[in-house]
């Protein structure tokens, strides 16, 4: 059987290949995919089964590239389609590896899997009003229902798979808590490895801690930041020949790329007008711009949609550096004395990063330059969010939705700041990320919603956040049942 598909100059071809697309096995992935420097003016090629941190050419990040004519890219995304029906086989389960043909990088025999990427696109009508929005325009997209109850799991699978090619006994990873967690739940459920974790002492919400110790990975808590641990880490991994699970390892990458594709499939393939995600590390934003990169690419969506990233206002290096201080992809050579000069002053002036979105609370992201082209690519914008903005999007996202932690509410207070500075229209089809678990951080949750000053000012005072205008507080009841009907009736 002939088998349609379409090679990078997007002319559909014919191969002679004698399976179909569904059911095709990726035999010899491997030899079609490969590591190249991120540095366009470096351009080094390495094999897919190396294990390398960065170039180690220039240092420069390393990115995954496929040799696409000769790979069985679908003709059309509606192909996966007939996925859904082979349910029962892990493959297919997975939201990352259904899609495995747009990230062909692993043998199957080696991918692992633990029924990641079972996560769904929300209409939001309610979070939609409050954004400003025609209702029927707002998407939320949950990517808190993975097992580890965050959008890292998506990336975790496919660093752990490329783990398993190459044979690796441990994993490390530095994290504000998500990453832990993501790392530590495939290392306990598959056994395949151990996993260590780095964390910043006093900078990780209980959810995500407990999760890391239950788990039963090595947990060392840091005295320092997350970008204290995320330089440790690396020393580390590289003195001892651990394998290192961060951002920085570029297959992580392409598994984050699969929200994008299950964004379309739940929009019937359809491309929205904005995909707004908080900036952290800066991964998965620039997973994304990759990910729409290709699908246009390889004549997939005929067009893409606009990036927002959404840093908050305490941790906000790529805004400063994005949009005051016009630093850019500049086709693969961007500003690297700006960017040196920012961080010599951040030094200098003792700045390090602030915000009760702990998860994003990074003062250097590591993959800023592949953020600069995801931004590129996608005609993006960067906008930062004050915690205030932050706590008020989330307790709208609880009031309107399935909740997320407050990390995740960035995008949504991005989404409303970009309407309010009318960049985003009303009439235009939005997604907002989520992308954390709305248990993963109850301390912030509760301490915006209890009527209860010392607490607020505790938990939220160091963050400039004064009011809580959505609060849904306890009510207090005398043990009787009439004073309790007295508030049911008023509900
Ligand atoms: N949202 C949540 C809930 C996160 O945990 C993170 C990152 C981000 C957003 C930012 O994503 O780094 O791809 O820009 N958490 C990392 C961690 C840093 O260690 O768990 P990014």
């Amino acid at each position: 059987m002939q088998l349609t598909c379409r090679c990078l100059n997007h002319r559909p071809v014919r191969l002679c290949v004698a399976v179909r697309f569904q059911e095709f096995r990726i035999i010899s992935a491997t030899q079609f995919a490969y590591q190249s420097c991120l540095a366009p003016a470096c351009g080094a090629r390495y094999e897919v089964d190396e294990v390398l941190a960065v170039c180690p050419k220039c240092g420069e990040l390393l990115d995954i590239g496929y040799e696409w004519d000769r790979l069985p890219v679908p003709g059309s995304l509606r192909e996966f389609e007939e996925r859904w029906s082979r349910r029962y086989e892990p493959l297919e389960f997975s939201g990352v590896w259904r899609f495995r043909n747009l990230l062909p990088f692993a043998t199957e025999q080696k991918i692992v899997t633990i029924g990641e990427g079972q996560t769904i696109l929300q209409q939001a009508p309610a979070v939609g009003k409050y954004i400003g929005l025609e209702p029927r325009n707002a998407f939320l997209q949950y990517e808190g229902l993975n097992p580890s109850g965050s959008f890292k799991d998506n990336g975790m699978t496919a660093a752990v798979t490329h783990a398993h090619m190459v044979g690796a006994r441990h994993a490390a990873c530095a994290s504000t808590g998500n990453t832990s967690a993501s790392l530590a739940i495939y290392a306990s459920s598959t056994q395949l490895f151990k996993a260590v974790v780095f964390v910043g002492s006093g900078k990780i919400s209980f959810g995500k801690l407990s999760q890391a110790l239950d788990y039963g990975s090595r947990t060392l808590q840091l005295l320092g930041d997350f970008d204290d641990a995320m330089q440790q880490v690396r020393n580390v991994c590289a003195q001892e020949k651990i394998y290192l699970c961060n951002s920085l390892n570029p297959f992580r990458l392409e598994g984050q790329k699969t929200t994008i594709y299950r964004i379309l499939e739940a929009l019937r393939w359809e491309v929205p007008d904005w995909i707004v995600v908080p900036g952290g590390n800066l991964g998965n934003s620039s997973a994304f711009g990759k990910a729409l990169g290709e699908l246009k690419q390889l004549g997939l969506i005929d067009r893409i949609p606009r990036l927002a990233i959404i840093n908050a206002a305490g941790a906000n290096t790529l805004y400063q550096l994005y949009e005051q201080q016009g630093l850019r992809w500049n086709g693969g050579a961007p500003d690297q004395g700006l960017i040196d000069r920012f961080y010599q002053r951040m030094d200098e002036e003792q700045r390090r990063a602030s915000t009760i979105a702990s998860a994003i609370q990074i003062n250097r992201p590591v993959s800023l330059k592949k953020a600069l082209r995801a931004l590129e690519i996608c005609d993006g914008v960067v906008r930062q969010v004050s915690d205030q903005q932050i706590l008020d999007a989330k307790a709208q996202v609880g009031a309107g939705g399935f909740g997320c932690e407050p990390a995740s509410a960035a995008s949504v207070a991005g989404a409303k700041l970009l309407r309010e500075e009318g960049v985003i229209s009303a009439g235009e089809r939005v997604v907002c990320i989520l992308t954390g678990h709305q248990l993963k951080d109850p301390n912030a949750t509760v301490a915006y919603h209890a009527d209860d000053a010392e607490q607020f000012q505790r938990v939220l005072g160091d963050y400039g956040v004064q009011s809580a205008p959505y609060a849904n507080s306890p009510v207090v009841v005398a043990n009787e049942l009439e004073a309790i009907l007295d508030v049911v009736r008023k509900t």
